[in-house]
């Protein structure tokens, strides 16, 4: 199914020289931000989100707002009609007629691709359950290409819930795309990184290591990726806090790293960085939340001046087969394709990526 719109689900639906293409426009920006304080005068944002947010919500409002635009919608779906029972297809509808752009972050893998099937403008995913994140990719792309000088020839750790963590699902999808990363997956064995992005990592030529000890990692990196364990994607409270202070950076694990590692952090924190590890001029994670804004601006942007059709579904539909992952918006919203990319006898869903086997 192609889409007459561009959209921006995964950063991988688009090609490399278009993310760069971004971030040397969030480069520029953030260098005259008054050159583009009209650029989007007269546009409407409109912000579907259906779980709590912070900076991803506020970052593309001043966004929006710093490019002369405006915004609507709503943080909260108990105040909209959602409250009501009404579905993902209708909201979509409705509010991409009355808006230029869609930003739509959503509980269950797979919504914005869902949302983006029905909209009438560009959607933008800014995060779908524990699946992806590609937004919050952009700003740790800028983030280490501005504090690090490069996006290549890294050392890259990743550290704390790699299982539900869409952030880092999204970040190792990308920067496995850019040569000679070396990813060190550091997590406990409940919260190992899918292996679907493993072998994304594999196909793309990055290499990668899994290790349980953050202290035996650090001294390797030249960033650290913080996590928090992903409370709102378990089932069992239990197993949540046997696993919630697995990793904790201190100041004493900072000392093992090397004078120049920078640390990030998609925040928000909750016990995984002490407060202490602040002051360690390495702590980039509050600069990195500030160019999110940055790279937003240049994304809200593009996506506004675009032409581009969107390729959304290109598999085959299967209608008697559900997807395997409870968590797919597919399991949820009943009307939705089910629709499955093929390779003998695995299909893959196109919303949510699970892997299903077929048995013969
Ligand atoms: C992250 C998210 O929502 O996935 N936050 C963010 O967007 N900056 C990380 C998290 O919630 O742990």
């Amino acid at each position: 199914m192609i889409s007459d719109y561009p959209h921006l689900i995964d950063l991988a639906d688009h090609p490399v020289s278009w993310w760069n293409g971004l971030l040397e426009l969030g480069q520029e920006i953030m260098k005259n931000p008054a050159l583009y304080a009209n650029s989007c005068r007269g546009k409407i944002m409109g912000t579907l989100f259906y779980e709590p947010s912070t900076r991803t919500q506020m970052s593309f409002q001043t966004a929006m707002l710093r490019l002369g635009g405006t915004i609507i919608g709503f943080d909260n779906p108990q105040t909209s009609s959602v409250a009501k029972g009404e579905n993902l297809k209708d909201t979509t509808k409705i509010v991409s007629g009355y808006s230029d752009v869609l930003v739509i972050r959503h509980p269950t893998a797979g919504a914005a691709k869902a949302a983006a099937l029905t909209a009438d403008c560009p959607v933008i995913n800014a995060g779908d359950g524990g699946h992806l994140h590609p937004t919050q990719t952009l700003t740790d792309l800028l983030t280490l290409k501005c504090e690090k000088g490069r996006l290549s020839g890294l050392t890259l750790g990743l550290c704390g819930d790699l299982l539900n963590g869409r952030t880092v699902h999204s970040l190792c999808k990308a920067m496995a795309c850019y040569p000679d990363n070396h990813f060190i997956l550091i997590s406990a064995k409940e919260l190992a990184m899918p292996s679907y992005i493993k072998d994304y990592i594999r196909a793309h030529g990055g290499t990668f290591e899994e290790m349980t000890s953050l202290e035996d990692a650090i001294p390797k990196l030249d960033m650290l990726y913080m996590t928090r364990v992903q409370r709102e994607r378990f089932d069992d409270p239990a197993v949540y806090d046997a696993l919630k202070d697995t990793y904790v950076l201190d100041t004493k694990k900072m000392k093992l790293a090397k004078p120049d590692m920078i640390v990030m952090h998609p925040l928000p924190r909750v016990d995984e960085i002490e407060i202490a590890v602040d002051d360690d001029p390495r702590a980039l994670y509050f600069k990195q939340a500030k160019y999110g804004m940055y790279v937003r601006m240049a994304l809200i942007l593009t996506m506004l001046q675009s032409k581009k059709k969107t390729e959304l579904l290109s598999g085959a539909v299967h209608p008697g087969i559900k997807c395997a992952n409870e968590k797919c918006i597919t399991r949820k919203e009943e009307y939705l394709p089910k629709s499955f990319i093929g390779k003998g006898t695995t299909l893959t869903c196109e919303y949510c990526d699970e892997r299903l086997l077929l048995k013969h």
